[in-house]
């Protein structure tokens, strides 16, 4: 599935597309050469996919989507790097990818920033990028085709209009509330999206007071270890913004051996995101009392969005996914269904 065109002209023809429309396309690829049992065979696509890590349990449930969508039986030839939460990892990554020639290179990656240089040189060699999950900030937007992912942006906007008709609904809507949020990694699109559409609607409410804000990092290790230091610093906190569920697990063990209440009849109002099943089984029995949905299962949208490139169809660059707000009323209808 080599490249025959002439790259001057496939430039030529992503700039006119995206400057009319913003979008992006990749004309059809012509036939790879090789098949043998470690190469790619000749109609096969062949993918370079760099992941972040394996942080969380939303992190593996995105793994297996790509693992899964990205087979043989779907004409994929497909290259898995982990970084290991290292963004020097997943640039040295991409150069492999880039020196292999794949087709298209795919990546979620660790921060916003830093990304120009090593998404310049992917360009350069004509390979279509396609960023999933979390965003990149770029000076020149062409330097990838698409993103695919969660609003994050959305979600902390979410979070916060959730709170506030909860507050509203028992009577708080006044009240001096104290909060504490846990960060996910920081500089990372969902950290920094989450934080920024939480706190555009925190603002328009002078009685909530956050009380501190802390990279933990999206682990449970790390969200035990700074809700630790939360119920040590503060005497009383109203409400946990916790940016992943798995640093939610961290923190309830730390409100647990803290002899501190949590959820829906508890002292602490618990607002997580994510949405896995474990955490939506605890929306269910009121340990969380609202889970803002991130899905992990970008694959099959990666997989579309290819097919339709290689069709030589314009795709859209920016491709958000629908999420919804799981809480006590709702969660019954979805969790059966919940495979992660
Ligand atoms: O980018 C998505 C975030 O990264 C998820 O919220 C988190 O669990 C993951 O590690």
């Amino acid at each position: 599935m080599k490249r025959k065109w002439t790259f001057a002209a496939l430039l030529a023809m992503i700039s006119l597309c995206a400057a009319l429309t913003g979008c992006a396309f990749r004309p059809q690829s012509v036939v790879r050469q090789a098949d043998t049992e470690h190469e790619p065979g000749s109609s096969q696509i062949m993918v370079g996919y760099s992941q972040i890590g394996s942080e969380s349990a939303w992190r593996t449930a995105n793994t297996q989507s790509f693992q899964e969508t990205f087979s043989p039986e779907n004409g994929y030839f497909f290259l898995f790097d982990n970084a290991r939460q290292k963004q020097e990892n997943q640039i040295k990554a991409i150069r492999s990818f880039i020196s292999q020639q794949v087709d298209y290179i795919v990546f979620s990656p660790v921060t916003e920033d830093g990304w120009d240089t090593v998404l310049g040189e992917a360009k350069d060699a004509g390979i279509p990028v396609i960023v999933s999950d979390r965003s990149v900030d770029v000076e020149d937007e062409s330097l990838y085709t698409a993103w695919v992912g969660g609003d994050m942006t959305a979600e902390g906007v979410r979070a916060g209009k959730w709170l506030e008709q909860d507050l509203e609904k028992s009577g708080r809507a006044d009240a001096d509330i104290n909060l504490v949020v846990l960060q996910g990694t920081a500089r990372s699109s969902a950290q920094v999206g989450r934080s920024k559409g939480f706190e555009e609607v925190a603002k328009q409410h002078p009685n909530w007071h956050i009380l501190a804000r802390q990279d933990a990092e999206f682990t449970t290790a790390r969200g035990k270890e700074v809700m630790e230091h939360y119920l040590k610093s503060f005497d009383r906190i109203d409400v946990l913004i916790s940016q992943n569920d798995d640093m939610t697990f961290g923190a309830m063990e730390a409100m647990d051996e803290a002899g501190v209440t949590y959820g829906k009849d508890g002292q602490v109002t618990v607002i997580s995101f994510d949405s896995v099943k474990k955490a939506l089984e605890m929306v269910q029995n009121g340990k969380i009392n609202a889970d803002i949905e991130c899905s992990p299962l970008l694959g099959p949208y990666v997989d579309r969005l290819i097919k339709k490139l290689e069709k030589g169809e314009i795709v859209p660059r920016s491709n958000p996914v629908d999420e919804k707000v799981f809480t006590q009323e709702n969660v019954a209808r979805y969790l059966p269904d919940r495979r992660y």
